[in-house]
């Protein structure tokens, strides 16, 4: 789980946001996101972050099955990430003992995300979502 939403943290930095996309339709509701360049490719991406794929598990769907998401009321404006799910991360305040277990590059890369991961709730399932070209009809 941290090791895949440490993936999709990789190398973005919230300064790099530019050119909001422009509203599309989704199934649940109105969508828009930012265009973040490919660095060393000329091209950039549609990037939605934080989309609710579920209701929230939380209150009396805690320990349910995930239930199908309402339709929201307005734009949702995807431009931050969701909260990671709870999870234990690495001790990494030893970088010698860190070392002994994880590579440097993965260290690194944790270190960088730690102020992300560290932002935790049961209230986790978001999508974040990377469209080669500015999409017309996601189904999210
Ligand atoms: C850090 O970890 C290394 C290897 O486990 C250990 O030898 C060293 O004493 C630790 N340093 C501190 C300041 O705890």
């Amino acid at each position: 789980m941290a090791c895949s939403l440490m993936l999709f943290l990789a190398g973005l930095n919230r300064s790099e946001q530019t050119e909001k996309t422009s509203t599309i339709s989704t199934k649940y509701g109105q969508l828009r996101g930012f265009y973040r360049p490919v660095a060393g490719y000329g091209l950039r991406v549609a990037t939605y972050l934080g989309v609710p794929y579920a209701t929230p598990p939380v209150g009396a769907n805690r320990f349910s099955p995930t239930r199908t998401l309402s339709q929201w009321v307005g734009v949702h404006e995807a431009l931050n990430f969701g909260p990671a799910c709870p999870q234990r991360l690495p001790d990494t305040s030893n970088e010698t003992a860190a070392l002994t277990h994880m590579s440097r590059g993965r260290l690194q890369t944790l270190k960088r995300n730690l102020p992300a991961l560290k932002r935790q709730s049961e209230d986790c399932l978001y999508l974040n979502l990377y469209v080669p070209d500015e999409g017309k009809d996601i189904i999210v």
